[in-house]
């Protein structure tokens, strides 16, 4: 792995709580990359994340487009997102890294953040935005923060459009692959770890696909329907954690601990909570035709190996989750109007054609997924470097 442009540890003053700031690259002097809440958050993982992030910066280049890639970062904090004092910490931790995320790291939610939490906070501490170093290059920043305005007021059937379209993205990746083996959506099924933004939007876009989505974990345990669950009755009982209100199950609907969404066998198996969720010994209990990584890092590297052996391809992270990151951009730079219908058909293209390219190359070339689309994005990558330089 290449070092990192750029690592810093924080130490909450008040709690002793750690948090980590980890620029992977830099392109034209910036990075992209959310911000998670987790307990026993390392920066291990933050640095894995911000590579990932690297990767789906150059992933979705299109020389067509606006949006030139930014290099990759991301931040964590190891806090329990429900803690009391969760949002306390987040605004010291925001205010000790302020520079970098004023100069060069454009930041967002992730794992245990809303956004909306994410930009009062940040308002507090005199930012517009928290993608302020991008709107600083951008030759029309106030038409640009108008549209990004304008994209996060829009709500599509009770949620905000900026917390759909990671998980829409998951769902059409999931969709577009199963699809290239014969199957229709009518015919498939989904089980869903984490109900979150990801989790929750995947969900609710398989499902209204047409994919029987047969069982969802949130935190609180699995919740599974073979006969389908009300995604969208789900929804409407989710908290601001994710968590299901279980007063609104239907007689149907059974209940289980957490831990078992592992052992339900469907087509489409996305784990959108925690990273490290799927472990080697965990290979052996999986029944899904593919898993699709709506999480960052779910499955680890021997897990990986071990499903394959099995012949259960993984359709890997930053690609199945690549579309919040570049929505944001695309919003940004222009490449799309504010609405979700512009945004809806944008994922659909782009997203068709990533996972046409990166399958068919796998198929051809005899790879994974995940080492196909790594090629993808190190093409690309080599693309943007040679069109603005890469200085991290
Ligand atoms: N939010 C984004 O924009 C975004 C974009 C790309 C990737 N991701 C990745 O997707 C994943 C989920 O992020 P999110 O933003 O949707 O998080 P979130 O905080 O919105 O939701 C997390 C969900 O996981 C559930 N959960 C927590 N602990 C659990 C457990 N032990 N077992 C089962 N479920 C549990 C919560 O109840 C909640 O439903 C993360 O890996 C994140 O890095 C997020």
């Amino acid at each position: 792995m290449n070092p990192s442009f750029l690592e810093t540890t924080w130490t909450d003053p008040v709690t002793g709580r750690k948090g980590y700031v980890v620029l992977d690259t830099l392109v034209r002097g910036l990075a992209s990359g959310g911000l998670r809440l987790r307990e026993g958050c390392t920066l291990d993982e933050v640095r894995g994340l911000a590579q990932g992030m690297t990767r789906k910066e150059s992933l979705v280049y299109d020389p067509a487009d606006n949006y030139l890639p930014l290099g990759g970062g991301k931040g964590g904090i190891d806090i329990d997102p429900a803690d009391p004092q969760a949002v306390d910490v987040l605004r010291r931790f925001l205010a000790a890294v302020l520079p970098v995320v004023k100069e060069q790291w454009n930041t967002g939610e992730d794992f245990g953040l809303r956004q909306e939490t994410l930009d009062k906070v940040a308002a507090e501490l005199g930012l517009a935005s928290t993608v302020e170093a991008v709107f600083a290059t951008l030759p029309d920043a106030p038409a640009a923060r108008d549209r990004l305005a304008t994209a996060f007021a829009v709500d599509v059937d009770g949620i905000s459009l900026g917390d759909l379209v990671g998980g829409y993205g998951v769902a059409r990746a999931g969709i577009t692959y199963v699809e290239r083996l014969g199957l229709a959506p009518g015919e498939m099924t989904a089980v869903v770890q984490g109900f979150g933004s990801i989790g929750g939007a995947a969900a609710r876009y398989l499902a209204a696909a047409g994919v029987t989505v047969i069982a969802i974990a949130d935190r609180a345990g699995l919740i599974r329907n073979d006969a389908g669950l009300d995604v969208e009755a789900l929804l409407a009982a989710r908290n601001g954690l994710g968590i299901i209100d279980r007063s609104a199950l239907r007689p149907t609907d059974s209940t289980a601990p957490t831990e078992q969404w592992l052992d339900v066998p469907c087509d489409l198996l996305v784990p959108a909570a925690m990273s490290y969720v799927i472990a080697a010994a965990d290979a052996g209990r999986i029944d899904a035709r593919v898993v699709v990584e709506g999480a960052n890092m779910p499955t680890l590297p021997d897990a990986e190996a071990a499903l394959l052996a099995r012949g259960i391809p993984v359709l890997p992270d930053f690609l199945a989750n690549v579309m919040t990151n570049a929505w944001w951009w695309w919003v940004v730079f222009g490449d799309i109007a504010p609405t979700a219908e512009s945004s809806y058909a944008k994922i659909d293209t782009v997203m068709r054609r990533l996972v046409d390219t990166v399958a068919t190359d796998a198929e051809t070339t005899g790879t994974t997924l995940r080492a196909s689309a790594l090629a993808l994005a190190s093409r690309n990558s080599a693309a943007v470097q040679a069109r603005v330089g890469i200085t991290g």
